[in-house]
């Protein structure tokens, strides 16, 4: 009985060993992100969408993301460190 339980555990372990695997790979980005730009994430998620649907990081160089951050920080009265975060995350989400 306890032999089998303990088949039925690997069975179940191998499949779902492979589901965390590819969760991890996909979720990477996250993973790999600074403590500043995950912050960065968090606000620009919750903060960006106010006006109009959250646009693609890797749609604008750094430079059009620091003057939009600067231009609608302003509306949003955002703290210079909360833009700082903001900055850290698009110009490192944007790859370029
Ligand atoms: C108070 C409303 C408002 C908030 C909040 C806001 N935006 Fe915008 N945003 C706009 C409007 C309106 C436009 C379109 C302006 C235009 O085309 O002249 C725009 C356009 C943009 C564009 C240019 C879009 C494009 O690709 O053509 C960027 C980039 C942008 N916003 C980034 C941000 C970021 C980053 C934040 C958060 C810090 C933010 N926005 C928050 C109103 C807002």
């Amino acid at each position: 009985m306890i032999r089998k339980m303990g088949k039925m555990m690997s069975d179940l372990l191998v499949p779902l060993m492979i589901i965390f695997s590819l969760m991890l790979i996909t979720c990477g980005d996250t993973i790999n992100l600074t403590a500043k730009q995950q912050q960065g994430k968090r606000i620009y998620e919750s903060l960006c969408d106010s006006c109009h649907n959250l646009i693609n990081p890797k749609t604008h160089t750094d430079t059009e993301w620091v003057q939009a951050i600067n231009r609608y920080g302003i509306k949003l009265q955002l703290q210079p460190s909360e833009k700082d975060a903001i900055a850290a995350y698009l110009t490192f989400a944007n790859d370029n």
